[in-house]
């Protein structure tokens, strides 16, 4: 049976990418897309979540905006790496894929409240919008099968010496995560940076031939020229997807269990997400940590979503 999920993002190239795998792989049923900021403001994550359901025709998905902010801090974005709208390097066609009335929280309830089964949430930027559910509507978590977020790190960040951007953001929503007991995979820097965008994967997307492939490689080209510019990768890592990807084929990573506690007072360390690999503190086990992914399945994976679409 294909795995409920609910994505919730924020567009961003690499989420663009996640959306279409979901969309496109037949073990996955991509039941809605919520929209948080983080890579860019709010109206330009929920428009560009718009434009991925739309270039990619993926139908009868509701999309639903959240947190214009985080929690409780200043919102900081990631024009550096994103562009100024969240979705540079192309040009976004007018979206024909409706904002949903709802709020993001609504639409979370209502999915979870009318499925018969669990459903797995799938965060790829910060956890505003889980941290902001699990605080209001308690009744629903045991409708919430498990959490497979985009975030943190087991080593160093991207946006600071220890915090990678997604936890950056909001710290202190990860932290409601971690303490809600739900059980949580950590999808981290460590295992994303695994996933990098060479030519050869830019080829074989290209020579699908179709109109998502054609937005898809103008996407991959310009993540690849920012991080190129921003931390000297010419090869930038795909971070976002590996969530879907494991759900559709869990043989794709390597995994163990951990403990994680998350910084949020750290003056230079705030967002570290303190893996405790080596059981040094002896405390139960509160995480899945995928550490090593199995490129060329994560690469087929995507190219045959992106085949399916249109
Ligand atoms: O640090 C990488 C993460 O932050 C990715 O999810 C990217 O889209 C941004 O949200
Ligand atoms: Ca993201």
């Amino acid at each position: 049976m294909a795995v409920p999920i609910i994505i919730d993002c924020d567009p961003g190239h690499d989420d663009v990418l996640a959306i279409w795998l979901a969309a496109g792989n037949p073990d996955i049923d991509l039941r809605a897309i919520t929209t948080v900021a983080g890579n860019g403001s709010l109206e330009h994550t929920t428009l560009n979540a718009r434009v991925a359901t739309t270039v990619a025709a993926i139908a009868g998905v509701p999309i639903a905006a959240g947190a214009a902010g985080p929690l409780t801090r200043k919102l900081r974005t990631a024009p550096h790496i994103h562009g100024d709208n969240a979705l540079g390097g192309v040009e976004l066609p007018e979206p024909t894929t409706p904002l949903d009335p709802r709020t993001a929280i609504e639409l979370i309830v209502d999915t979870l409240n009318s499925s018969t089964e669990t459903v797995t949430l799938v965060p790829t930027g910060p956890l505003t919008n889980i941290g902001q559910l699990i605080q209001e509507h308690p009744e629903v978590l045991p409708k919430v099968e498990r959490i497979v977020w985009m975030g943190g790190s087991t080593t160093r960040g991207n946006m600071t010496a220890y915090a990678e951007f997604n936890a950056w953001v909001d710290p202190e929503a990860i932290d409601i995560v971690v303490k809600s007991g739900i059980p949580f995979t950590m999808v981290g820097l460590n295992i994303t940076h695994q996933a990098l965008i060479t030519q050869d994967v830019i080829e074989r997307i290209a020579a699908i031939g179709n109109q998502t492939s054609a937005f898809g490689v103008q996407l991959l080209r310009f993540f690849n020229s920012t991080y190129e510019a921003a931390e000297g990768m010419s090869d930038g890592p795909l971070h976002d997807p590996i969530t879907v990807a494991l759900l559709a084929d869990p043989n794709v990573v390597e995994s163990i269990e951990s403990h994680i506690d998350v910084e949020v007072n750290g003056t230079y360390t705030a967002g570290a997400t303190c893996i405790d690999i080596h059981d040094m503190l002896g405390q139960p086990n509160n995480v899945t940590v995928p550490i090593r992914l199995n490129v060329d399945r994560y690469w087929d994976l995507i190219v045959d979503a992106i085949a399916h679409l249109r």
